[in-house]
This record gives C-alpha cells, structure tokens and sequence, in this order.
C-alpha cells in the first residue's frame, strides 16, 4: 500500500512501540488517528503529530474498542490501515499461573487485538493493511513466559487465516514478531520478574520493518537470528 496520504488507526499509541510506529506513519506521510488507553499520553502524541484525532479505550472492554474504531474511522473518513500494538506480558511457571492474569493476558494480547479488526473492516477500504503486534514468541515459546507466548502464538494463528480470508480484498495482513526490545514493556508486567532476556533490539528498525512490509504487502516481520536482522516475509 502507499502510505503517503493513507489513512492509518494506530491502537496502543500510548505505548512505545505504538507511539513510535505512529510517528513513523506520520513521517512517511500517513493521516494518523491514535487510540491509548492513557488519554495523557495518547493526547501528548496526537499533538506532536499536529493535533492527530485521539480514542480513548481499553482493550479489555470490547464496547469501548468497537466505539473507538468507529470514532476513529469517522475523524479520518475511512480507514486505509490498522496498527494494533496493545500488549501486556506476565512471568513465571505455568503451573503457577493466576488465572485473573492469565485472563487479562489473552483479553489485551489476543481477544482485544482481534475485536478491534473485525470493527474495523468493514471500514477498511480494499487494498489496505492489518498489522497485528505478536511477537517472536508467538514462534519460539519461551520458558517463563508460557502464556504470554500462548496468547501471542493464537494471535498469529488467527491473523495466518484472516489473510487468507482477506485476499479478494486485496486487504494485507502483516504479523509482526519483534525480539526483545527495551521499551520498558517487561517492567509493567501483570505478573512476576522476568528472565534473563537477550539485550534489547533497535527500536527503529522495528519501525522501518514494519514501514517497509505495510508497502510491501508482506506477510510477516520476523527475526533471521542467523544473520541477526529483521527480514520481511
Ligand atoms: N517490547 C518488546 O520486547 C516486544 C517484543 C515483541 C512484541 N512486543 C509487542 O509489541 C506491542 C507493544 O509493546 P511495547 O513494548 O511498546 O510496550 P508498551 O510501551 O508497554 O505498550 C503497550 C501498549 O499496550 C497498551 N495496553 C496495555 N493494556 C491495555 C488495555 N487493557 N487496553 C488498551 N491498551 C492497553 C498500553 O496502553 P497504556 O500505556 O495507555 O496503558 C500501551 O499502549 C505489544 O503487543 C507487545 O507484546 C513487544
């Protein structure tokens, strides 16, 4: 797609990744309408970005998530693209699980992610894009972090098929699984300390990933660990 001019909700642009996405988008041209839950945070960015419209909403709460959509599809007449970078992580043996958190992992990570795409399709005009934050682990389970893998791997499990569904539409669907980044996401966890994890990836390179595979069309962003590099699939 082409992002110049284009018309992209960026959800969860109350948050690292999201905001830096978001400023990216706008970088590269794109009309962006931002959606956090910290209305703070997400009216700071939107007036960075020369007074983007902001949605408040809590991924938990899927009417506040189908109202957003609405809200944001309006302020932009139209949606060309989606950016759904909510998350929330938790650590700690499986077996030892609390159910609440598990709960609330699969509700931000997983539930909210997908009910947001569907109150948007029917607003996203042919063509456009889907981009869904999973995450390496959705590839890689990882010891500690069981659940969290499990609602990012269902994530990407459900995205692999809604593509295949999307395609009369010509409407991409691109899963991004990033590494380990330092964004600060592993401090606010709902539950436990985490492992000893890899040192954090380049931000940026993230951004320009996921930039390069939205006009791409691609599949998926994804780490070649071989050659240490994001590569777009
Ligand atoms: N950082 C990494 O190493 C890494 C690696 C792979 C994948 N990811 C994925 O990338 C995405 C962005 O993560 P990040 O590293 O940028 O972390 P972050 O800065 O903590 O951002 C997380 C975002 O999720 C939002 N969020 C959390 N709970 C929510 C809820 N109930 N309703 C609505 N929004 C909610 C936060 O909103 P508020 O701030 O407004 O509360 C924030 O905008 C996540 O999906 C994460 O799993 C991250």
């Amino acid at each position: 797609m082409e992002l110049q001019g284009s018309r992209v909700w960026v959800v969860g642009a109350s948050g690292v990744l999201g905001g830096a996405l978001a400023r990216g988008l706008a970088a590269a041209g794109a009309r962006v309408a931002l959606a956090g839950r910290d209305a703070e945070r997400t009216a700071a960015l939107a007036q960075e970005l020369g007074g983007a419209p902001t949605q408040v909403l809590d991924a938990v709460d899927v009417e506040s998530g189908r109202a957003a959509a609405q809200a944001a599809a309006e302020a932009l007449g139209g949606l060309d693209a989606v950016v759904v970078a909510t998350g929330v992580v938790a650590f700690g043996p499986a077996a030892e699980a609390d159910d609440a958190v598990v709960e609330e992992l699969f509700a931000v990570n997983t539930l909210g992610p997908m009910s947001l795409v569907r109150a948007v399709l029917p607003q996203l005009a042919d063509g456009g894009a889907v981009v869904l934050l999973s995450a390496i682990v959705a590839d890689a389970p990882t010891l500690q972090m069981a659940e969290y893998s499990a609602s990012k791997a269902a994530l990407s499990a459900w995205a692999s098929v809604l593509r295949r569904e999307l395609r009369s539409r010509k409407v991409a669907v691109l899963d991004v699984k990033p590494p380990h980044v330092d964004t600060g996401l592993v401090d606010r966890a709902l539950a436990g300390t985490p492992p000893k994890l890899p040192e954090g990836f380049d931000q940026q390179a993230v951004v320009d990933a996921v930039l390069a595979g939205m006009r791409q069309g691609a599949k998926e962003v994804a780490l070649d660990p071989r050659a240490g590099e994001l590569v777009l699939r």
